[in-house]
């Protein structure tokens, strides 16, 4: 047996996956989240803990915890754990979602200069990612800066708890901005720009990679024996992408979940132009490529529950019925942009509304809205030579038939759904089957165990007529971006 587990935002997921990849139970545990100021996400990494270990129990309840082999995770990306000499934890853990470092962004991206932060990690600096934290704890809590003995990320610290070692892996690492994303090694220039020392950095391994086995106190207090491989797991996204297949080159995942992601594997490394996606290693050892819609199911909930009203989506969809064809636009930036704009002061618009204009019709823009900003990313991927056909989906809003053809329509490809929803989870206990040696590599596990269900084709009459709406929605936002109120 094998546990993958989802370290996430709200919750931490366990999934038990058997020797021959059937799913057979999931638990899960939620966690306060803490907004001490505006803009400021954190956590606390002890109920992390607390939340996996009470999960395993039950997990495991009438299970044969002898036959387990390995563990390994998926986890929030970028957030900042530190740990004292004695391996205590100095401050709450600052989220993936926190806002608080813009000027230490400035600072990387202006001062110093993106040029330079995207030649040494391949990414530029944003203010969710973990290095400009540290620059942030350095100038505004020097005693805890001082105190840092490890500089970790939310699913290493479980990771550690579990096998004694400072480990991350690099998928992960990427989203800090201080791995020299290309050769797979920290970036010393980053690295003593942030003033820390390498010791202070976890050691590396590729996601599928066994770190250690359970420590034997540990292995007590949950209930497994200590031959556990603990398998070193990835940030999210990669992870998730392994969980759908999304491994090896030219493949493509959709998420639809509260942010939308286009996410594309490859072989070789490369830079979008301007960090219009981001840059990062992926889990099976190789290269991704991503862009990130902040608010995409999060867009049509905000619709949904505080404009319409109504928790019934899908009868709420059921009026539409005449795609491409729509006068009113919808730009999904409620929480800003990533990508293409990386703008934090993009906001939601809608546009083109008249007097016959229906509900339906401002429903439908905004499930198009967000498919025109993963085409975005696409159109960026498409420019760096990837040509990409079809795509697998998931997140909540792949549930949605309609939203599966608009997003074949928009982008012009094949969507796929495939056999197993767990994305997250679901790849993690293919990561710690793959650290166990059950399967050769990643893109082993993936062929064996996952299969496409359901396929939406494009049809062409459709594609041509987004193709026209597209060019429009491309335009609105140079016209609008000035008007959006400065948050300084
Ligand atoms: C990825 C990202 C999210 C978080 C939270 O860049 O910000 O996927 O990891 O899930």
């Amino acid at each position: 047996l094998y546990i993958g587990v989802d370290l996430g935002t709200s919750a931490v997921k366990l999934l038990l996956m058997d020797e021959k990849g059937e799913i057979k139970k999931i638990v899960s545990r939620e966690y306060p989240l803490y907004f001490p100021k505006p803009g400021w996400s954190e956590q606390n990494p002890e109920d992390w803990y607390n939340g996996f270990a009470d999960g395993v129990k039950e997990l495991m309840a009438g299970q044969d915890a002898f036959a387990v082999d390995g563990i390994s995770f998926s986890g929030q990306m970028h957030g900042l754990v530190l740990l004292d000499e004695q391996d205590q934890v100095i401050r709450p853990a600052i989220l993936w979602n926190d806002g608080r470092t813009q000027d230490e962004c400035d600072y990387l991206n202006q001062e110093i200069g993106r040029e330079k932060i995207s030649a040494w990690t391949a990414n530029m600096a944003l203010t969710g990612f973990t290095a400009p934290k540290i620059l942030w704890v350095r100038r505004n809590e020097p005693e805890n800066f001082s105190r840092i003995a490890k500089i970790m990320l939310p699913k290493d610290y479980l990771a550690y708890r579990l096998s004694g070692v400072h480990c991350t892996d690099m998928s992960d690492a990427s989203g800090m901005l201080l791995l020299d994303v290309e050769h797979r090694t920290w970036s010393q220039e980053m690295i003593g720009l942030c003033g820390i020392r390498r010791d202070q950095l976890a050691k590396l391994y590729e996601s599928y990679q066994p770190v250690g086995t359970l420590q034997p106190e540990i292995a007590k207090q949950l209930g497994l024996p200590d031959t556990v491989k603990v398998v070193a797991g990835g940030g999210d996204q990669a992870v998730a992408a392994v969980g759908t297949g999304t491994v090896g080159h030219g493949m493509c995942n959709i998420s639809l979940g509260t942010s939308g992601v286009v996410f594309v594997a490859s072989r070789d490394f490369a830079q979008a132009p301007d960090n219009a996606l981001h840059a990062f290693a992926h889990a099976d050892g190789r290269y991704h490529y991503m862009g990130v819609t902040l608010a995409a199911a999060a867009s049509n909930k905000w619709w949904m529950d505080e404009i319409i009203r109504t928790k019934n989506y899908p009868e709420e969809q059921k009026g539409i019925t005449e795609l491409g064809a729509n006068h009113v636009y919808y730009l999904p930036y409620l929480m800003g942009e990533r990508s293409p704009h990386n703008d934090p002061e993009a906001r939601g618009t809608f546009i083109g509304m008249t007097m016959d204009t229906t509900r339906e019709e401002m429903t439908q823009a905004v499930l198009e809205g967000v498919a025109f900003s993963l085409r975005d990313s696409f159109e960026t991927v498409k420019k760096m030579g990837v040509s990409v056909t079809r795509s697998r989906i998931n997140g909540g809003g792949a549930k949605s038939p309609l939203w599966c053809r608009i997003m074949a329509n928009v982008l012009n490809i094949r969507i796929d759904k495939i056999n197993s929803e767990e994305g997250p989870a679901f790849g993690a206990a293919i990561l710690a089957a793959v650290g166990c040696g059950k399967y050769a590599s990643v893109e082993e596990a993936c062929a064996k165990l996952i299969k496409v269900v359901q396929t939406t084709e494009p049809d062409p009459y459709l594609v041509e007529k987004y193709n026209d709406r597209y060019a429009v929605y491309r335009s609105i936002y140079p016209a609008v971006k000035d008007l959006f109120p400065k948050m300084k």
